[in-house]
């Protein structure tokens, strides 16, 4: 039976955010308008309809995450998974492995992306559960040398995803929600490291495109990527 899980992943150290608000932990433990940015995250997903939760933490944060979690939502069904080191948002997702069983469709959150709408509104499930396949999320920006950059064509299929290119193709920053087959996991190992060193999303991401298994939704309503200070302060505003 297919089941929608949705993997948070939570498992980075948020370099960018060290110090801001006294943080001396991990960017998702942050109070975003006093509660913090994981249990934001979480009240988010769960008014999209989404019942099932995979977290992956980092090693040194793993128990004050599922405290503070469990606390705020005694009654959902969240598990947790460790990622030992930082290396890169694909590898976060392959430690959802253990909770993912064929034909599940996975739902990937980037733990501090936060939206205006319900991104979900415009998928179609039972589509998806049939072809198989990915889907991104896109948003216009002026700056999409900072994310990863799509080029779409006009049906909505991706033809070319980049990590920060220094000459974008397009204004299509893609954004921190990502849906994909249970397959997603099995394509992971495929990926080698990037000259970053990390096991990026886009080049698990062109995996389906090669495939041509990628369409994309872009959206009309607000996304932050709350991964600075002044973006936090931004999406307080809008949280209020
Ligand atoms: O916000 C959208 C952008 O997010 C995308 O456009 C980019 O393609 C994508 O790579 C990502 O870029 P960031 O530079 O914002 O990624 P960051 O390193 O901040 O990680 C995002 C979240 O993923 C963060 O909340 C922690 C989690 N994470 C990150 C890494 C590197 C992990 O759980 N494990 C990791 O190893």
């Amino acid at each position: 039976m297919t089941k929608i899980k949705c993997v948070i992943a939570a498992g980075g150290l948020g370099t960018r955010l060290q110090g801001f608000r006294q943080n001396d932990k991990t960017k998702i433990l942050i109070e975003v308008n006093g509660t913090p940015m994981i249990n934001r995250q979480i009240h988010q997903i769960a008014k999209w309809g989404i019942e099932e939760f995979i977290i992956i933490t980092n090693p040194d944060f793993d128990e004050i995450i599922r405290e503070v979690t469990s606390k705020e939502f005694p009654d959902l069904n969240i598990n947790y998974s460790i990622q030992e080191s930082p290396k890169g948002i694909s590898h976060a997702f392959s430690k959802a492995e253990k909770f993912v069983n064929k034909d599940d469709i996975l739902i990937l959150v980037l733990g501090d992306n936060f939206f205006g709408e319900n991104p979900l509104l415009d998928v179609d499930f039972s589509k998806l559960e049939k072809n198989k396949g990915s889907i991104i999320f896109t948003k216009d920006v002026d700056n999409p040398n900072e994310f990863g950059v799509a080029e779409v064509d006009k049906n909505g299929k991706v033809l070319d995803i980049q990590e920060k290119p220094n000459n974008p193709k397009s204004n299509l920053a893609v954004v921190g929600i990502y849906i994909f087959d249970h397959l997603a996991i099995d394509n992971i190992n495929l990926l080698k490291p990037s000259k970053r060193g990390e096991y990026e999303i886009t080049d698990l991401i062109n995996i389906y495109i090669n495939q041509d298994k990628c369409s994309n939704i872009e959206l009309s309503s607000w996304w932050i990527d709350a991964g600075t200070p002044e973006r936090i302060l931004d999406l307080e505003t809008r949280l209020l």
